[in-house]
């Protein structure tokens, strides 16, 4: 395995620029992955690390060496796409086996056997072996992929959305393998997609891509807790983020112009044990996940998301009221910037309002006091 490193890395398409100074290094046996939404730069990224895309400005690096100018062939990495690529005619040991018999290779027919049969135990397909490779489920199609990329031993791992054809108990499952298989290896993993939810269960660091620029890297509970900006508070939230506009000039101030709050962070209270500052929302619709509940809620004509887990917490319909848990809250300004909250301020960040104006006022009071 290899650490990666790209430097600086700009590519256009004509008159489209799709990545920009883009600049980030995966240290050996890590698993990166790169947040953002359709039309980032994800695959992008991904085919200028392969050797597939040649970037106008910036330089890759592959276990120290300047990799820029290499032949896909050259670079020992392994990519895994999307929508499975498998030979349909062939069995899946042959599949698994094709990679290895590449020319250049010279594996004895012993070696490849071992190496397939242990590649195939590890993904549990050992008993579709003789399989043609469409006569399997989609999920063990999948699987045969990953077989493919495994098999070879690459220095690191390029994965393109590998989970997100999969129905979502398959992708669930495989998640939780591949991480563990990822582990298990010490492979060097580069994983891109547009889901959150990967981002935060499969990665040692989360870098958020947003129109070709690389917005923020770090832990992803550390980047979901302390976003850079705006852009990555939404990226990294899987309900949407509950936005205040601030009108109050006592609070613009001091260089807020939106408070965010997470769906988690609402608290939705029965209406009698409703305070003077709590907001009075309509219940528009719940949906009962088991382990959790989202409640849609309407204040005026704003939308809020509230996030419970435990069983039974919102009611289906009526009035709620809603509490900020104001420690969390996330202060952006005008050009979306996340502002630091006050040193040893915890409560001291303002509530959200029914109305722009009544949200700022009710800042302004809890900053005041
Ligand atoms: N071969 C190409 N020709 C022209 N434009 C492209 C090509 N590949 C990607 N793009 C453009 O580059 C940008 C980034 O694309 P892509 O890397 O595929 O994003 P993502 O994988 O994050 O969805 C998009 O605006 C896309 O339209
Ligand atoms: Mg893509």
């Amino acid at each position: 395995m290899a650490e990666v490193r790209l430097e600086n890395i700009t590519k256009d398409f004509g008159r489209v620029r799709a990545l920009e100074g883009l600049s980030f290094h995966i240290e050996d046996g890590e698993f990166f992955v790169l947040l953002g939404p359709t039309g980032a730069g994800k695959t992008t990224t991904l085919r200028t690390v392969a050797g597939l895309e040649r970037p106008a400005a910036g330089r890759v690096l592959l276990g120290g060496e300047d990799a820029t100018g290499w032949s896909p062939a050259q670079r020992d990495v392994a990519f895994v796409f999307q929508q499975y690529s498998l030979y349909p005619h062939l069995t899946v040991f042959e599949n698994l086996a094709f990679p290895l018999r590449a020319p250049g290779k010279k594996l004895g027919a012993r070696e490849i056997r071992r190496r397939v049969e242990e590649v195939a135990a590890k993904l549990r397909i050992e008993s579709k072996l003789d399989n043609k490779a469409t006569a399997l489920s989609g999920g063990e199609m999948q699987r045969v992929s990953l077989g493919r990329a495994l098999v070879r031993e690459p220095a690191c791992f390029l994965m393109d959305e590998p989970l997100s054809s999969l129905d979502a108990k398959l992708r669930e499952g495989l998640r939780v393998e591949l991480k563990h298989l990822q582990v298990e290896l010490g492979a060097t993993i580069l994983y891109v997609t547009h889901d959150q939810v990967e981002a935060m269960t499969l990665a040692d660091r989360v870098g958020v891509l947003v129109g070709g620029h690389l917005q923020q890297v770090g832990p992803p509970e550390e980047v979901y807790e302390y976003p850079d900006n705006l852009e990555v508070a939404q990226q990294m939230g899987h309900l949407p983020l509950n936005l205040f506009p601030v009108e109050e000039e006592a609070v613009r101030a001091r260089g807020i112009d939106r408070i965010g709050v997470r769906a988690e962070h609402l608290r939705v209270l029965p209406e009698e044990q409703a305070g003077p500052d709590d907001l009075r929302a309509e219940v528009l619709r719940v949906e009962r996940l088991g382990a959790e509940e989202v409640a849609f809620l309407r204040v005026g004509n704003r939308r809020l998301y509230a996030m419970g887990e435990e069983h039974g917490r919102f009611p289906d319909a009526g009035e709620v009221a809603v509490r900020v848990e104001t420690d969390d809250s996330l202060a952006f300004d005008p050009s979306g910037r996340r502002l630091d909250r006050d040193p040893g301020g915890r409560g001291e960040a303002p509530p959200g309002g029914e109305s722009p104006a009544d949200a700022a006022r009710r800042m302004a009071r809890g900053l005041r006091d």
